[in-house]
C-alpha cells in the first residue's frame, strides 16, 4: 500500500502513551454460540495474534544467530497483527487463520484488492485491473462474506481498503486515480454493505493526519467517506475510520514532528490523536460515525522522514505501541498492529515494474524487496528499536 499526497509536509508525533494492554475483560461464552458484536469490541475481546505472521516471525527468529536477539524476536509472534487479504489466493487460507481460535479473541483482517488498486502510487498496485469490479465482487468479497458468516462463531475486525478513498481526495489530478475512482466508491461501499454481519466491526481507511488532516482536506475527506458510508446503506456494523495504517506518525506528540515546519500552519492534526479529533468532528457533521482505531505498529521513532508525506520503509523505525484497547480517548476503540511489522512497503530495485520513487529516496531502507515479502533486515530493525522495547 502506499499514499502519496500533494499537500505540503509537515507532521505526527510520539507518545508512547499506554502500553502494555491489560489483557481484556473476556466474554466468557461458549464457542458454540454465534458472535453479536455492540459497542467497542475491543474491551471485550482481546486480539487475536495469527498464525501467519507467527509464521513470518519464527523464520526470522530462526534466522538471528545472536540467541538474546532470537529470543526478543519469537515474542512478536505473540502481539496481535491483522493479516491482509490483499488477492484473491489467500481466501482459501483463511480457515486455517481461525482454527482453534479461543473464543474471547478478535481477529483482524484488512480487505485490499479494490481494482486499480495504489492509483498514486506504483508499490502495492494489486492484481486487478480498473473496470473489474464484477470480479471484484463476486470472486472477493462474496467469498469472504462466506467466509465470516461460516465463521459466525468467531469475532472479526475489518479495516476496509486502505489508502482508496483518501486517495481519490487528494491525488484525483492522477489520471490512475480519475480511472479507478468509481470502482473504489462502488466496490467499498459494496465491501461494507456485505461484510455487515453480526460477528463484525468494520472500519472504513482515513489516511492519516498529514493526509486528510490539512484544512483544506478535512471537509472533501469527510464528505468523500461519508457519502460511501450512505451508499452502503449506514451499516450498522460500522464503527468508523482506520488511521496511520502502515504509518509514522506518533500517536500525541507536541509539537508534532512537522509542526513547525513551513506548511505546518495549514494543519492543525500534527500526531494521529489531534486527527482522531478535528477529522473526527468533520465525520460527524458530515454524517458518519467516528470512533477509531489507530496503527501504532511502527511508529515508535520520530524526525526520521524528510517529508510528511514519506511513506517507504522508512528507515531507523521501531515497534511502538502494542495493541490495547486502552487508550485514553474515548474516541479511540483500540491502538492495533495493521500492517505487519517486517513486511515491506514497496521495493527498492529501480528496474522493477512496481519500483515507486519513494523507495529509493534517501530516506527509505535499502536495499527492500517488493510490498509485503518479508523483509528480514527491517524486522530486525523494528525490533532494535521498538519502544517499548521487546
Ligand atoms: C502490500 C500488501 C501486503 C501489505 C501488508 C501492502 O503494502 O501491498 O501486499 O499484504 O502491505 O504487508
Amino acid at each position: 500500500m502506499k499514499y502519496s499526497f500533494t499537500l505540503p509536509a509537515l507532521t505526527a508525533a510520539l507518545a508512547v502513551t499506554n502500553v502494555f494492554a491489560a489483557p481484556q475483560k473476556l466474554n466468557k461464552r461458549a464457542c458454540a454460540s454465534p458472535v453479536t458484536l455492540t459497542g467497542n469490541p475491543f474491551t471485550s475481546y482481546k486480539m487475536h495474534a495469527n498464525n501467519f505472521y507467527r509464521s513470518e516471525v519464527e523464520a526470522a527468529a530462526a534466522a538471528i544467530s545472536d540467541p538474546t536477539k532470537s529470543a526478543a524476536a519469537l515474542r512478536v509472534a505473540d502481539i496481535p497483527t491483522f493479516r491482509w487479504i490483499d488477492k484473491r489466493a489467500v481466501i482459501p487460507t483463511l480457515p486455517d487463520l481461525v482454527q482453534d481460535i479461543p473464543c474471547d479473541e478478535i481477529v483482524g483482517l484488512v480487505v485490499y484488492d479494490l481494482p486499480g488498486r495504489d492509483c498514486a502510487a506504483k508499490a502495492s498496485n494489486g492484481e486487478l485491473p480498473v473496470g473489474s469490479l464484477d470480479v471484484y465482487k463476486t470472486e472477493f468479497i462474496d467469498p469472504i462474506k462466506s467466509f465470516l458468516q461460516a465463521n459466525a462463531n468467531t469475532a472479526f475486525a475489518l479495516v476496509i481498503e486502505p489508502d482508496s478513498l483518501p486517495n481519490l481526495v487528494t491525488n484525483i489530478d492522477l489520471q490512475t486515480c480519475q480511472d479507478s475512482a468509481s470502482g473504489y466508491r462502488e466496490g467499498v461501499a459494496y465491501a461494507l454493505r456485505e461484510l455487515n454481519l453480526p460477528n463484525v466491526v468494520m472500519y472504513m481507511d482515513a489516511g492519516h493526519g498529514g493526509w486528510l488532516g490539512w484544512n483544506d482536506n478535512l471537509q472533501p475527506g469527510a464528505e468523500e467517506l461519508a457519502s460511501v458510508y450512505r451508499a452502503a446503506g449506514s451499516p450498522s456494523q460500522f464503527r468508523g475510520i482506520s488511521t496511520n495504517v502502515a504509518g509514522w506518525n506518533a500517536w500525541s506528540k507536541t509539537p508534532g514532528e512537522f509542526e513547525n515546519s513551513e506548511d505546518g500552519e495549514w494543519n492543525k492534526c500534527h500526531d494521529e490523536k489531534r486527527y482522531v479529533q478535528i477529522f473526527g468532528d468533520a465525520l460527524a457533521t458530515a454524517g458518519m460515525p467516528n470512533q477509531a482505531i489507530v496503527d501504532t505498529g511502527r511508529n515508535a521513532v520520530q524526525g526520521l522522514r524528510q517529508e510528511w508525506g514519506h511513506w517507504c520503509n522508512v528507515n531507523g523505525a521501531g515497534f511502538g505501541v502494542h495493541p490495547t484497547s486502552s487508550t485514553g480517548d474515548s474516541r479511540v476503540d483500540a491502538f492495533v498492529w495493521i500492517k505487519p511489522g517486517g513486511e515491506s512497503d514497496g521495493t527498492s530495485d529501480s528496474s522493477a515494474v512496481r519500483f515507486d520513487e519513494f523507495c529509493g529516496y534517501a530516506d527509505a531502507y535499502q536495499p527492500s524487496p517488493e510490498a509485503g515479502d518479508w523483509h528480514q533486515a527491517y524486522f530486525e530493525m523494528l525490533l532494535a528499536n521498538a519502544i517499548p522495547a521487546i
